[in-house]
């Protein structure tokens, strides 16, 4: 193992590309205890368990006085904390309001009922790729693809990506190892404020003439337990914006990049397109978009495989170890979507387990379908691509790839 300590090994950008090497030599000690402070879990069991321990915390004010949280989007006092960084019992009332207009109990079809609208939005982007035999999957299409859809879901104007895109660069880069801690903090949370402040300005609007999105509906909608108030609708309507495209980004460009890399993974996928639920799944164990959960903190000293991890700890849950711990897995190494009980980490566990998942995985399943069947003889331009920096929300920055034709959808 190099010189360097667990945090700053895998947080190294060198091993971006490739870091499940690092995971291995860190997984030989379910518990690592980084000189930060930070505790680093690597094994399967220990990680799921403690996704169900209701003694961790994804609260940062239950951090010990004067840790400063590293890989961290920020809770400020202007725009206080989405669910995501609250605890039970106001995270499950926050994130019962968020998902009544979104799936059960109240809107059980929604995401079912968006296939033919998804199907519609990867077509257009292949079909406006115009017969290009050179193209960039994130630029041209993995990123477009669910911008557009979350947009339409939130009711969030498709036109204004450029306009919150650097909002949301600013507050994803507080995931990414920074020289300057501090300005990486004013930035993280400039770039919050002003998302915050965008989406206030959509909500007013909604508010006078309501549509048939979520923002509309949180405004609107009267359910048994009332509404949120105005900054929790902020705060979640922040989250909802930024998770529901930045991961499924890197779902559907690390998809293509795994693909072509394993033509025979590619061929079972256009012969039996059905396989298409498994082949995501294997990606989410295999690639997981969301490799790190950097945001729990212990409530009491506990033991987790024979060490005590103290009240207060920072400790970071890497699921991309979890997800190749062969103790769970077998040949974990190995791309295998026909991998039976794939009960992967890459969606989390427990009370914060993705809300967003069934809609992930239906975008998933319609962008690789898509591309497998429409696109002619693909083939990396570059492998290994160009890796964003972020070490939690890891994936391609591009991924150029060519083809000889572009095929007319069915
Ligand atoms: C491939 C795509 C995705 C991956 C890999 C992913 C992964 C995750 C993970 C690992 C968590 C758990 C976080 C934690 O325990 O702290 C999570 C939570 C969450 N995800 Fe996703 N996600 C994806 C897509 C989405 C989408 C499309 C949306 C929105 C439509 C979304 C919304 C959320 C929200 C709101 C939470 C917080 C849940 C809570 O705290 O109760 N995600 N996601």
């Amino acid at each position: 193992m190099p010189s360097s300590s667990p945090v700053q090994m895998i947080t190294d950008y060198a091993i971006r590309a490739d870091p499940y090497p690092s995971f291995a030599e860190l997984r030989r000690t379910p518990v690592v205890r980084d000189d930060s402070g930070v505790h680093l879990v690597t094994t399967y069991w220990e990680i799921r368990n403690l996704l169900h321990d209701p003694r961790i915390s994804s609260d940062a004010r239950n951090l010990a006085p004067g840790t400063q949280p590293q890989l961290s989007v920020g809770d400020d006092e202007a725009l206080p904390p989405s669910f995501i960084r609250l605890d039970p019992p106001e995270h499950d009332r926050l994130r019962r309001l968020a998902m009544r207009p979104f799936g059960p109990p109240h809107s059980p079809r929604r995401i079912h009922d968006m296939h033919g609208e998804l199907v519609r939005i990867v077509t257009g982007l292949l079909d406006g790729l115009g017969g290009e035999d050179r193209f960039d999957v994130v630029d041209d299409f993995a990123y477009p693809f669910p911008v557009a859809v979350i947009c339409q879901l939130l009711g969030v104007p498709r036109d204004d990506e450029p306009h919150f895109r650097r909002m949301v660069d600013a507050v994803v880069a507080g995931l990414s190892p920074a020289e300057d801690a501090a300005e990486q903090r004013r930035s993280v949370q400039q770039g919050r404020l002003e998302l915050g402040q965008y989406l206030a300005g959509l909500i007013e609007e909604h508010r006078r003439h309501p549509g048939d999105d979520m923002l509309s509906a949180w405004v609107t909608d009267e359910g048994p337990e009332g509404r949120m108030s105005l900054v929790e609708l902020i705060s979640t309507a922040v989250l909802l914006l930024i998770a529901g495209h930045e991961t499924t980004v890197n779902l559907i460009t690390n998809g293509v990049l795994t693909l072509l890399r394993q033509p025979a993974a590619l061929q079972r996928l256009r012969e039996h397109p059905l396989t298409v639920a498994d082949t995501v799944e294997e990606l989410l164990r295999y690639e997981p978009p969301v490799q790190i959960l950097p945001q729990r903190t212990t409530l009491a000293d506990i033991e987790v495989a024979g060490t005590i991890i103290p009240k207060g700890a920072q400790i970071w849950l890497l699921l991309a170890a979890g997800n190749r711990d062969p103790e769970r897995f077998p040949d974990p190494d190995r791309f295998d979507p026909a991998r039976p009980d794939n009960q992967h980490l890459g969606f989390g566990f427990g009370v914060h387990a993705c809300f967003g998942a069934p809609l992930a995985r239906l975008e998933a399943q319609v962008a690789l379908t898509e591309i497998t069947r429409r696109l002619r003889e693909p083939q990396l331009v570059e492998d290994p691509p160009p890796y964003r920096p972020s070490p939690v929300l890891r994936g391609p920055r591009h991924l150029p790839i060519t083809c000889t034709a572009i095929a007319p959808p069915a």
